[in-house]
């Protein structure tokens, strides 16, 4: 239903999970697509994903805890599609462990992956929509922007954070015609959350907090962010949109 066609966007952390169904739901609404991560591998196949469905993309190897490479993919977006009008800043990090016990290398991990990598990301891109009067922002954030969840502090944390930055940022820039808002999955199946579906007994009690009684997948994100990066969308910013199968509604 809604038209990608001659936008460009730009999706962090498409590589895998979320980021590439992403990526390829972009591509699939009309899109062309700037592929960034640091697998070159494995953009490759987000890339082969892409080119199944007749679509456009670019993989693009970058960190995000990297400013300068972070500015040279998007750099390499524009001299590629000639602009920039969407980016989906989604790439991140996780750790599970009590709050005592993060370390300086766990948290810093968290924090210049999930708030700095966002920072310098949207910079980047935002310094060009704010310059063209035209872009969107769509910020990966979480469930945990909301609530808290035990051994999750400071991915909670940086979660709430890109909150915040999404709200702050759509007020700051809707002077600009830029909007920025965010999608926040719950439990989706992704390398992310592998480590914590091992056991049955695990398994069984997350559904059980899902009102909708299965896990989210990737594919589940990608249609928001397309309606999202959408005209259609052209009244909606500073908002959070919520895909967890009802887990917060109770
Ligand atoms: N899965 C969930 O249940 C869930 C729930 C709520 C929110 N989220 C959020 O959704 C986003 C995607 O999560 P996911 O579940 O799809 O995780 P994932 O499968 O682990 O993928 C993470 C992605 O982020 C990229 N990335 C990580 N660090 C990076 C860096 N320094 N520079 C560039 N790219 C980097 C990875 O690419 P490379 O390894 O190639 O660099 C990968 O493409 C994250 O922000 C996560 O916090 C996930």
């Amino acid at each position: 239903m809604f038209n990608l066609n001659g936008k460009t966007a730009l999706v962090t952390g498409a590589s895998r999970g979320i980021g590439r169904s992403v990526a390829v739901s972009l591509a699939k609404a009309g899109a062309n697509v700037a592929l960034l991560g640091r697998d070159q591998a494995a953009l490759q196949e987000t890339l082969a994903a892409i080119k199944e469905i007749d679509g456009n993309a670019i993989p693009i190897t970058a960190d995000v805890t990297r400013p300068e490479s972070v500015e040279a993919a998007v750099e390499a977006t524009v001299k590629q599609y000639g602009k920039l009008d969407a980016l989906v800043c989604n790439a991140g990090a996780q750790k599970l462990k009590p709050f005592l016990e993060m370390t300086p290398e766990d948290y810093r991990l968290l924090i210049s992956t999930n708030l700095e990598g966002a920072i310098v990301t949207i910079q980047a891109a935002g310094r060009r929509f704010v310059a063209q009067k035209s872009g969107v922002v769509i910020n990966m954030a979480s469930i945990y922007s909301f609530v808290g969840a035990p051994w999750n502090s400071i991915y909670c944390m940086t979660k709430g954070g890109l909150l915040q930055l999404t709200k702050a940022l759509a007020v700051e820039w809707a002077r600009y015609n830029v909007r920025v808002n965010c999608i926040c999955p719950g439990w989706i199946e992704t390398d992310l959350t592998k480590p914590y579906m091992q056991d049955q007994k695990t398994i069984d009690s997350a559904l059980k907090l899902i009102p909708l009684r299965r896990f989210g997948q990737p594919d589940d994100i990608g249609p928001l962010a397309v309606y999202l990066a959408s005209d259609e969308a052209s009244f909606v910013t500073g908002q959070s949109f919520v895909i967890d199968g009802g887990q917060i509604a109770h």
